[in-house]
Formats: C-alpha cells, sequence, structure tokens
C-alpha cells in the first residue's frame, strides 16, 4: 500500500468515578467499570502515516523519539493492522499541549488520537467500535476520550463497552486543573495498579464497593445532583488513593500542594461554592465547579503557594479526524 496518512485530536479525560486496577493484564481490562468527563482545554495531535517503505513503527511524541511508548505503541498499531489486514509500519507524531506524563490523562488522550488518526489512515471507519479496545491496549482510561462529556466505560464480561452518558452542552461543567508540578510521575499507573493489586489489604473492598459508587453517580449526573456527585467523587477518588497509600511500596502522588489545594477546595465548599476535587496517578488536583462558580474556584487555587499555573476549561467532544493543516 501507498504511503497514507491522518490526523486526530483529543483530550484527556478525568475520572469521576475511577479505574484502579485490572482483570486481565494481556489485553488490558480493568477490574472495574468507570465514569469520567473529557476535557476540552488540553489536547492531543496525532498524525499516523503507514507507509510500506519504513523498516519498522516510529513513535515521535513532543518532537522527541519515545522507547519506552514503544511496546506499547506497537501493540496497538498491530491490533489496528490486523483490522485492516495491513503490514505497513507506521510513524507516528504526537503532540500535547499539556505536560505529559504527569497525571494530566495525556495517555488516555494520546492512545485515543492513535487510534482515530491509525483507523482513519487505514479506511477503517474512525468510529468504529472496535477502535475502544484498540485505544485500551495502550491505556485503560483511552477508550473513554474517544466519546465527549460525561462517559460511562462498562465492565462487561466479554470486554469494555463506552458510552456517552450526557454530551458536554447537556451539563457544562467546568474544570480547573491546578498543576503542581511539571515533572513525570515516578511509578506509572500500570506498575502502581499491579503493585496495589498484589499488596494493598484494601483493594478487595475497593473492587467490592465499585459498582455501587457507579450506579449512584450516574443517578446523580441524571439528576443533575452536583452536591451529591461531588460528595460522591471526593469519596471514590480518596478511595483509590487509600488503595495507592497503603501499596507496597506505598504510592503517594500528592505533594503537599496536592493537599493545599484539596483543603482549599473543601473550605470552599463548606461555605456554599458549588466545586469538589479529583486526583489521579500524580500531583494536580482538578477542581470540578459549576459555571458560575469557576472564577471564584480559580481565584482560590490561583493563591495557594506553589501552585504552578491553572488551566481552566469546560467539557470537550471525543476523538476525532482533523484535517492533516488543522
Ligand atoms: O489509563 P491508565 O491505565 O494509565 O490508568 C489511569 C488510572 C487513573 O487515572 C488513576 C484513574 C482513571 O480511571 O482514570
Amino acid at each position: 500500500m501507498p504511503k497514507s496518512s491522518a490526523t486526530a485530536v483529543a483530550h484527556p479525560n478525568i475520572a469521576l468515578i475511577k479505574y484502579w486496577g485490572k482483570r486481565e493484564q494481556a489485553s488490558n481490562l480493568p477490574a472495574v467499570g468507570s465514569l469520567s468527563i473529557t476535557l476540552d482545554a488540553l489536547r492531543t495531535r496525532t498524525t499516523v502515516s503507514f507507509d510500506s517503505s519504513l523498516a519498522a513503527d516510529r513513535l515521535i511524541l513532543n518532537g522527541a523519539a519515545a522507547p519506552a511508548e514503544q511496546p506499547r505503541l506497537i501493540s496497538c498499531l498491530n491490533a489496528l493492522r490486523a483490522l485492516a489486514g495491513s503490514q505497513d509500519s507506521a510513524l507516528v507524531e504526537s503532540v500535547n499541549d499539556f505536560p505529559t506524563g504527569a497525571g494530566l490523562a495525556s495517555s488516555a488522550s494520546g492512545y485515543a488520537a492513535l487510534a482515530v488518526a491509525g483507523a482513519a489512515a487505514l479506511g477503517l471507519d474512525p468510529r468504529d467500535p472496535r477502535l475502544e479496545e484498540v485505544a485500551r491496549i495502550g491505556s485503560g482510561s483511552a477508550p473513554r476520550s474517544l466519546f465527549g462529556g460525561f462517559v460511562l466505560l462498562n465492565n462487561t464480561p466479554s470486554g469494555t463497552h463506552c458510552s456517552c452518558l450526557q454530551p458536554p452542552q447537556d451539563w457544562p461543567l467546568q474544570v480547573v486543573v491546578a498543576v503542581t508540578s511539571e515533572a513525570g510521575k515516578a511509578v506509572s499507573s500500570r506498575d502502581g495498579m499491579t503493585d496495589s493489586q498484589h499488596t494493598s489489604p484494601y483493594y478487595p473492598a475497593w473492587v467490592e464497593t465499585h459498582e455501587a459508587d457507579l450506579s449512584q453517580a450516574q443517578a446523580f449526573i441524571a439528576q443533575r445532583d452536583f452536591l451529591g456527585l461531588a460528595e460522591l467523587a471526593e469519596h471514590n477518588c480518596l478511595k483509590m488513593h487509600a488503595v495507592m497509600l497503603t501499596t507496597r511500596p506505598a504510592l503517594v502522588y500528592w505533594s503537599p500542594v496536592t493537599l493545599a489545594c484539596m483543603q482549599k477546595v473543601q473550605e470552599l465548599r463548606a461555605a456554599g461554592i458549588p466545586v469538589f476535587f479529583t486526583i489521579d496517578a500524580g500531583p494536580q488536583l482538578k477542581a470540578v465547579c459549576l459555571p458560575e462558580a469557576a472564577d471564584e474556584v480559580a481565584a482560590a487555587l490561583a493563591a495557594v503557594p506553589g501552585v504552578l499555573r491553572l488551566i481552566p476549561g469546560g467539557l470537550g467532544e471525543g476523538a476525532r479526524v482533523i484535517p492533516a493543516d488543522g
């Protein structure tokens, strides 16, 4: 096949009901379902070019080779090639407009953009549901970034299945990301999850109580019950961090600044401001709020000593093909 390429953009997503742990390593199947919101403020742009004259797959991430990412990338490209019946190697050029590997879900947007751009380059439908599996091979949270707004990842006996619960405009929450460190994380989610599964005494309780959190969150979203969702999302986030903290060796993804931001958000909510926090495998805090509170939340977080910068934004669309010069 001659050279064929396509470009896609995708946004990271943050889970309000998290996933942590796998039920199967090889195909990266999660132990639990999850529920996320897709962010519009952060963006990955990826071009995939399949070319029969290339000797091997190659990744250029943010302008440089990224050998550590190569095995996951090749597994995803193999899955795409199998769907399309292609044997060509690919050049993948991907750029994030935000810190990579620092708890801002760059792998979610990265692998969602890769799946969509790669599918389009191979002549597959970029909305083919099988792309959920391709994206999941790269990152367990990546299939969620194929969709916009509020996204449910259902953990089914045969795999996973994502759906959009509500598009961004139906409940236009705002998200203020407080960046507290630009450094990459010390322990990847993938390694951290495996350690948690094997060593945290709280891991079984995390899995057992998860389904109830997921169904309650869906009810709060359907009813637009912000305060119900706020209390539940913080609880679910802290439950995941309790598993992380009780892993051996301990996974402490917070910094003192993360903790100061958490306290600030709880202070704001106690004072009647509709906001809650969530934190993933990194020190950044994501404050989720109703639109009318966004300016006040941003001002309060900007004043927390150690916050490097804020990334404010709303809810975003799912991964999509764009023109090569877009
Ligand atoms: O997508 P992964 O495999 O890197 O895992 C992400 C896990 C968390 O971000 C901590 C939680 C989640 O559900 O996004």
